[in-house]
């Protein structure tokens, strides 16, 4: 008869060791650890015993984890909207606050096809294909381009994208898509967007993980939202919208950007559900 260890013990000790290292959501993540190791969902976990060797392979992840790998470089997957998105070391990894800027393309797409017309969106930026996937499986009608500069990320968006009919390029968004110029009703991207300066500030997971071309964005964390603005305005066709997540403390600098461009109307800000200020919208006016 194998004796195992019972797994509310092993979780809250594994908690412990978590928070001792400075990682925020240590029930969680000791929680979705165990559920990965033991193939099963977290509400499976209540009252389990756990096997010598699974319970050795759960102390080899959370030891990376106290070490502040992401956790979903430990379990290679990330939960983005209705999907489950592949990932690893070499992209960015998706976040639940752009879901929100995802939504609003979603949205975007839908009153297109409202109007009777076949929806052209496109994801500068992808990553992990996180947006793009998003709206073409939310809004099948649409038709979705993606682009991605770091040969890597393309390789995880590639993965993630296969089979979606998702137009996925890899390249520079400065001159991603001639091909659509004036045609696109949406354009949407979570670009780069982390001042230089604020390197210290940045959380280990992201600042030693995530791809330094996904991070960083010049001096005030801008150059890439200014190139966000000049694409859109060139690939999207008149009252067409354009949507770009920033930083919290571009709330007012980012869609100044757009503003300041002289050819957008309704230049707006979106909270999320933090009440933090996420991510700037406008529709082109000519
Ligand atoms: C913050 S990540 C966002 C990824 C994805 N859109 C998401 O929300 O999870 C920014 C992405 O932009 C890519 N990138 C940076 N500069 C780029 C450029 N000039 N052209 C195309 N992609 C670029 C990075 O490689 C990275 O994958």
């Amino acid at each position: 008869m194998t004796i195992g260890l019972r797994s509310g013990p092993l979780l809250r000790e594994a908690a412990r060791r978590l928070a001792a290292a400075g990682v925020p959501s240590p029930e969680h993540d000791a929680a979705e650890l165990l559920a990965h190791v033991l193939g099963v969902s977290r509400s499976a976990l209540a009252v389990r015993d756990v096997g010598a060797g699974a319970a050795a392979e759960y102390d080899e992840l959370l030891q990376r984890r106290e070490a502040r790998e992401p956790l979903q470089h430990l379990t290679g997957v990330a939960g983005f909207r209705y999907l489950e998105l592949a990932v690893g070391p070499g992209v960015f990894v998706p976040r639940p606050e752009t879901e929100l800027l995802a939504g609003w393309a979603v949205d975007r797409a839908r009153a297109v096809v409202s109007e009777g017309t076949t929806p052209v969106v496109v994801d500068l930026c992808t990553g992990t294909g996180a947006i793009a996937l998003s709206v073409a499986t939310e809004v099948p009608e649409a038709r979705v381009h993606a682009v991605e500069l770091d040969e890597h990320a393309c390789d995880w968006a590639a993965r993630n994208l296969a089979g979606s009919g998702v137009d996925l390029r890899q390249g520079d968004m400065a001159g991603a898509f001639p091909d659509l110029d004036g045609t696109v009703h949406v354009v949407v991207s979570n670009p780069p967007y982390i001042p230089l300066a604020a390197f210290e500030s940045v959380a280990a997971e992201a600042r030693d993980h995530d791809p330094a071309l996904a991070l960083w964005s010049g001096e005030d964390g801008l150059d890439a939202i200014r190139v966000v603005e000049h694409v859109a305005a060139r690939l999207l066709r008149t009252g067409g919208f354009a949507g770009a997540e920033h930083a919290d403390l571009q709330g007012d600098s980012a869609p100044a950007v757009f503003a300041g461009a002289g050819r957008w109307v309704d230049v707006r800000d979106h909270r999320d559900l933090a009440g933090r200020p996420r991510f700037v919208t406008a529709r082109l006016a000519r």
